[in-house]
């Protein structure tokens, strides 16, 4: 997004109460906010293009692969929610800390009770590249965690930008219940609009005080969180060939029961 003129008027509510902000803000260049969409504009369109996510768009997601996505999103929202409670209080993240708005721990957990059955715990494993952004993000939560920002920057507003065209696709791909089983992490129960609730978000950063040394920090390590997620989907694209191998081998056929091409 541009640093554009904007009015930013949220009104929300959260399990807890209400959250309500009036204000009209006028975003500058070196607002955090807009450093953040300008300096990982470049990035974004990068993950955009790699192969996994254009299958993904397309609807050709095999459900296998679909959820090692999801075992994915798991280790990596466990470790950064687990950051975000030890720093919770901390004046440079206290602003952004929205557990019942945006934790995504739970609904994790819940689509792999879905897809892996009561006892998906035993079964599911964290991989290599998740293991890298996982350790990442633990080494910023202790060591520096004004930095945490551009983690919860990078995936909860990525995913309240897209989450609802996303779920879609995944639901109609691999024929998944109307009803969201399976589909709870593009689920925002206690986000009634998700643009009213990005301008909160972005408003709350901006009113972090932060020197431009930092904000510039913050940009560094939003790029490398986007980084990580690149790897983590072209792991999975890795991972994909194999699978499609093995149901060659298995003599099944390729555009099964596991999934389905929407296009
Ligand atoms: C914002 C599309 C993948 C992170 C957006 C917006 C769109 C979009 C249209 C703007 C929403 C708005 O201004 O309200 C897409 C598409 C993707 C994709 C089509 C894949 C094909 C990703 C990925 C990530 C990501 C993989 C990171 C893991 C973000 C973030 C924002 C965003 C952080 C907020 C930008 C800002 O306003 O500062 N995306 N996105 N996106 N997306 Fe994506």
């Amino acid at each position: 997004m541009s640093a554009e003129k904007m009015e930013t008027t949220g009104s929300l509510l959260n399990g807890a109460g209400a959250v309500h902000e009036e204000k009209e803000d006028i975003l500058r260049p070196d607002d955090l906010s807009e450093m953040l969409a300008a300096g990982t504009k470049v990035v974004h369109e990068k993950a955009e293009n790699t192969q996994f996510v254009k299958d993904f768009l397309k609807g050709r997601i095999r459900k296998e692969l679909f959820k090692l996505g999801h075992v994915a999103l798991y280790y990596t929202y466990t470790a950064m929610e687990e950051e975000i409670e030890r720093n919770k209080d901390h004046p440079y993240f206290a602003p952004l800390y929205f557990p019942a708005e945006l934790h995504r721990h739970e609904a994790l957990a819940l689509d792999l009770e879905y897809f892996y059955g009561p006892d998906w715990q035993s079964q599911v494993s964290c991989s290599q590249a998740t293991q890298r952004y996982v350790d990442r993000i633990h080494q910023v939560g202790q060591e520096d965690p004004v930095l945490l920002v551009a983690h919860a920057y990078t995936r909860y507003m990525g995913d309240l930008s897209g989450g609802q065209v996303l779920k879609k696709v995944a639901q109609r791909a691999m024929k998944l219940p109307p009803t969201g089983e399976g589909l709870e992490f593009y689920q925002f129960n206690a986000i009634h609009s998700a643009k009213a609730f990005k301008q909160l978000y972005r408003s709350r950063m901006n009113e972090l005080e932060l020197d431009m040394e930092t904000k510039q920090k913050l940009v560094d390590e939003a790029v490398m969180a986007f980084q990580f997620n690149m790897e983590v989907f072209d792991e999975l694209e890795e991972i994909s060939k194999t699978i499609q191998e093995d149901v060659l081998d298995a003599g099944l056929p390729v555009h099964g029961a596991m999934g389905g091409d929407i296009s």
